[in-house]
């Protein structure tokens, strides 16, 4: 983004996203960044193009769609909608939704690659290798984990040998080393920067840029007459950035190409930072200004993926918690590039804290002050007079506060506007309005309180890109509507509100006191619970309300046991190994987490409940096969036990 209104023209994207999988979490991240930096563009008067969209081709998605018996088309087609309607939904502020399978797309790719080849910066030889199919990458012997797993994903790779084309990334190895050394390149995070750099002055070797073994993919330009290739996915793919705005067919969009801005995760940042540039360098065309990598979102510090089943669902989450609140933690929670572990407690203390504490809170008190002192009017007159310090303490926050936008920092970029309403807060309890109005001093009362509006529109202009519809709820109760002319005037200009007559609105966040989506049990439990949900066959019957039917409940077999022996494990402060009679033949032997509350010898002869027919698991190598029910709170740890005794392998339910 420029940082001066110079240069008007302003583009954003997102990576595009395969189409094998569904969007989550991380993809909605991404998108809610992008789509942050191209508001914020826009509110300050940029001509702003935001592109988003979907990668349709390659090997993987030609084996996702086989795997469910549909035609890449139609899997593509299926996929594709359900990102482009989740962002609907999201309200993602994008201008162009680009699908790798748009005519406009496939032409100008051909023409890319008709350019790089008349050039002369691309050959035909043998491709021997590796090929990851999960991350399209290719490898050599030496870069592979145990000489035949992928480095990035851990992931069987397979040997590849065929007739290919090849790009002539070498060729650009010097090139690209000039160009990361310029000011005007900002690859961030600057410590991967170093990365990319260190990659290619470890040299460079050609790329394979066609595969032939497969069909799902752009064929070369017509002039090349050769039929078998297929153009591979990474180039076909990064090449969107340019087709979109019309290159290789109608270039009036062109404009927007100088001015670039790729959001990626930092899973794909060395596609980004060198294959990309060596293309556009063969291409002749601008480099990119900024390519910012973020990080990853794990659940309860693991990988998200769906065999884990742990994989956050971004809509279950806005429809929970509100979709400005999702979009206000996932920017707050994490810096700029760092990963970050989603956890429902963080987000419902973000909201509880900073939104409803600092933010909401400080509405209110305005609102009920206003009404009580002035019939809810407001009039800044008299800020500047009493309150000047406050003000100039406001401005000098915000000053630099553009600068964290232009370096991705927007934890930071936050983390400063929430200072000015801890500032706005506290000026209320240093100045007790309620005591000037005591003392007759009227005027210095109502001027706190415009004082605390003006602080507050300042934010609300600011926080608008973040949050857009809690901020221009917040904005009309000031009596005023965020929009460029506001930007500058409030914001840049130091003007103060005009006089106004505040809106009582209803609390913008409510409290939150539970957690209101059940997916933060732990991962054993929901492969468990999905185990359990495959078996039953009306997978459809299961409920949007979490009820479930009694044949599911009936899938957990619970029995009165006895418990015949109880000893402690010697390295564990936790647990002890039991043996539960269930009247089978043999007992079952539990390892149970109950070792600071029951003594061994307390607990030999009592009955229990146990889940019957859990999975053996091993915990500190010893087998467990089964559960306790037992229920715990603050006070400690109680087992559930019938309430007389009961013949051992009584069904409980
Ligand atoms: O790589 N945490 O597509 P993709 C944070 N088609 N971000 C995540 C994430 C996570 N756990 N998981 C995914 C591709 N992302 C290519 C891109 S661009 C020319 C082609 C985000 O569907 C992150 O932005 O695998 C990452 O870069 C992107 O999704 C990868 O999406
Ligand atoms: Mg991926």
């Amino acid at each position: 983004m420029p940082k001066s209104n110079s240069c008007k023209k302003v583009y954003i994207t997102t990576p595009i996203y395969y189409v094998n999988d569904v969007p989550h979490i991380g993809h909605a991240y991404t998108t809610i960044i992008a789509d942050t930096l191209a508001r914020y563009s826009r509110l300050k008067g940029y001509d702003t193009f935001f592109l988003t969209g979907t990668d349709e081709h390659g090997q993987k998605i030609e084996e996702a769609a086989r795997q469910r018996g549909k035609t890449p088309n139609e899997y593509a087609d299926e996929i594709s909608a359900k990102f482009k309607s989740l962002w609907d939904e999201f309200e993602i502020s994008y201008d162009k939704f680009i699908r790798t399978t748009d005519e406009e797309h496939i032409k100008g790719v051909q023409k890319a690659f008709e350019v790089m080849y008349e050039k002369g910066d691309i050959y035909k030889d043998m491709y021997e290798g590796f090929y990851c199919v999960s991350c399209e990458t290719f490898w050599t012997k030496t870069q592979l984990l145990d000489s035949h797993l992928c480095p990035d994903c851990g992931k069987e790779t397979r040997v590849v040998k065929e007739e290919s084309y090849f790009f002539k990334l070498s060729k650009y190895q010097d090139r690209l080393l000039e160009w990361y050394k310029s000011s005007e390149t900002n690859i961030l995070p600057k410590a991967k920067k170093n990365e990319i750099i260190n990659f290619v002055k470890d040299g460079l070797s050609d790329l394979s840029i066609t595969r032939v073994s497969f069909d799902w993919g752009i064929k070369l330009p017509k002039s090349i007459n050769d039929p078998k290739h297929v153009m591979y996915v990474w180039l076909d793919a990064l090449l969107n950035y340019i087709t979109a705005l019309g290159y290789g067919s109608d270039e009036k969009r062109m404009g927007y190409w100088h001015n670039v801005t790729h959001l990626v995760g930092k899973d794909i940042l060395r596609f980004h930072a060198i294959y990309w540039p060596a293309f556009l360098m063969s291409l002749e065309l601008d480099m990119p200004k900024h390519i910012a990598a973020h990080g990853w979102w794990t659940r309860n510090g693991e990988k998200m993926s769906k065999s884990k089943g742990n994989v956050v669902n971004p809509k279950e989450v806005a429809d929970a918690y509100g979709l400005e609140n999702f979009r206000y933690f996932m920017l707050r929670e994490v810096p700029f590039g760092q990963d970050g572990d989603f956890s429902q407690k963080a987000l419902i203390e973000r909201i509880n804290s900073n939104l409803g504490n600092d933010l909401g809170n400080l509405l209110n008190r305005i609102i009920g002050m206003s009404g009580k002192y002035n019939n809810y009017q407001i009039s800044s007159n008299d800020v500047k007079k009493y309150y000047k310090k406050e003000l100039d303490e406001a401005e000098e926050i915000l000053d630099g506060i553009e600068n964290y936008i232009y370096d991705m920092q927007l934890h930071r970029y936050l983390e400063q506007l929430w200072r000015v309403l801890t500032l706005a807060n506290q000026s209320i309890t240093i100045h007790e309005p309620w005591t000037k109005m005591k003392e007759g001093k009227e005027d210095e009362a109502l001027a706190l309180v415009a004082l605390v509006a003006n602080l507050l529109a300042k934010v609300t202009i600011l926080l608008s890109p973040v949050m857009p519809k809690t901020s221009d709820k917040i904005a009309k109760a000031l009596g005023f509507e965020i929009n460029t002319n506001a930007y500058e005037q409030i914001f840049k200009n130091g003007k103060l509100l005009d006089d106004f007559v505040i809106e009582k609105i209803p609390a913008l966040f409510p409290r939150i006191e539970k957690e209101l989506l059940s997916s933060d049990t732990p991962k054993e439990k929901i492969k468990e619970m999905s185990a359990a949900k495959k078996e039953s066959k009306p997978l459809d019957e299961k409920s949007d309300d979490g009820l479930i039917t009694i044949d599911q409940f009936f899938q957990t077999k619970l029995k009165v046991g006895t418990i015949i022996e109880a000893e402690e494990l010697p390295k564990s402060d936790r647990l002890l190994l039991l043996k539960v009679d269930i009247g089978e033949n043999a007992p079952r032997q539990v390892v149970a987490g109950i070792k600071e509350f029951y003594a061994p010898s307390d607990l030999i002869d009592t009955q229990i409940c146990l889940v019957s027919n859990l999975k053996p698991a091993k915990i500190m190598g010893y087998r467990s096969e089964g559960m306790l029910l037992a229920a715990k709170d603050k006070d400690g740890l109680t087992l559930i036990r019938p309430e007389s005794r009961k013949r051992s392998g009584t069904a409980i339910g």
